[in-house]
């Protein structure tokens, strides 16, 4: 038994090593029934519900995906409107319904903390798919699928990222784990976007090298890995603060003539403009790849939370 039978995943920093080994090996061999050329019955009869409260493109359908590439079936709402949330129904009253219809719960949400709630009053796990400016730990999970799958480890790897360092979920539950995993860590962001105080206090504690920037120009030589963010337009309180800093970095052809040849670029997507184009084309752009991994990494994880085996 690997102790996730059954189990919520509502922050990354409850997975231990050896948890996060197993879902990125067992992930490795869901890759060809991700890929549509094996087909597995593991989880028929199965159920799903898929809560978004808020948008969502990929993390919503590489979970149906996987769920459907594995035999299971798939139930739920991609915004609030339409249903009983419109008529003043709370979370906690969803969720107790949705238990009741399925097997586990994906849960996105705006607000810090909801999955956490959710799981409170769900008897069934219950999966974080990002809550507000907290954690997003399935994202963190196909991230570190393809930084092990790209450069075949973590350990001494050096990782920039680079964008909304504040508001970002993804970027957060990813420092938590690459801490955990060994890897030399630049935050770059605005000043006013940097990586939560007690986020880097974490990474000092755990006595990792790592630094803080500005400008991409300082950290662009060194690093193996490039994780670009979207600057957080919903979460910003006063949209005049967003129009300061959007566009503060973008990145180019020209900005990655000074990178490593084999430098990949990640992004959790959506980009709005901070990746430009012709970056798709080079052999640095990992993003895409990184969007499909979604669905094996996520087939491993309902495999292992919701399957006999
Ligand atoms: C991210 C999210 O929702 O936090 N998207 C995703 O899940 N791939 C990143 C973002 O919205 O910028």
């Amino acid at each position: 038994m690997s102790g996730f039978r059954g189990r919520d995943i509502l922050s990354i920093r409850e997975l231990s090593r050896a948890d996060i080994d197993l879902v990125l090996k067992t992930a490795r061999k869901m890759v060809p029934i991700a890929l549509g050329k094996k087909v597995s019955r593991a989880l028929e009869g199965k159920i799903l519900s898929t809560l978004f409260y808020e948008p969502s493109t990929r993390t919503r359908l590489s979970f149906e995906s996987a769920m459907a590439r594995l035999g299971g079936r798939v139930l739920g709402f991609s915004s609030a409107e339409g249903t009983s949330v419109q008529k003043g129904e709370t979370l906690a009253d969803t969720i107790r319904m949705v238990e009741a219809y399925s097997d586990a719960i994906v849960l996105r949400h705006p607000q810090e903390g909801a999955a956490r709630l959710a799981a409170e009053f769900s008897e069934k796990p219950v999966i974080n798919a990002g809550d507000g400016a907290g954690q997003h730990p399935t994202q963190t999970l196909l991230d570190l699928y393809t930084i092990w799958d790209e450069k075949g480890g973590f350990d001494g790897r050096h990782v920039a990222l680079i964008g909304d360092l504040k508001y970002g979920r993804t970027v957060h539950s990813l420092t938590y784990a690459l801490a955990e995993l060994g890897a030399t860590l630049a935050f770059v962001s605005p000043p006013t976007l940097e990586m939560p105080r007690e986020i880097v206090e974490h990474v000092k504690e755990r006595g990792l090298s790592f630094r803080m920037a500005h400008r991409l120009e300082e950290v662009i030589r060194e690093a193996d890995v490039l994780y670009v963010t979207r600057i957080q337009k919903e979460r910003f309180p006063d949209p005049q603060e967003y129009e300061k800093v959007a566009g503060s970095y973008r990145i180019d052809t020209d900005v990655l003539r000074e990178a490593k040849r084999d430098l990949i670029i990640m992004h959790p997507l959506p980009r709005v403009m901070e990746i430009a184009a012709d970056v798709d084309r080079t052999k640095h752009a990992s993003y895409f790849k990184q969007a499909f991994n979604g669905v094996p990494v996520r087939m491993a994880l309902l495999d292992l939370i919701l399957g006999g085996s």
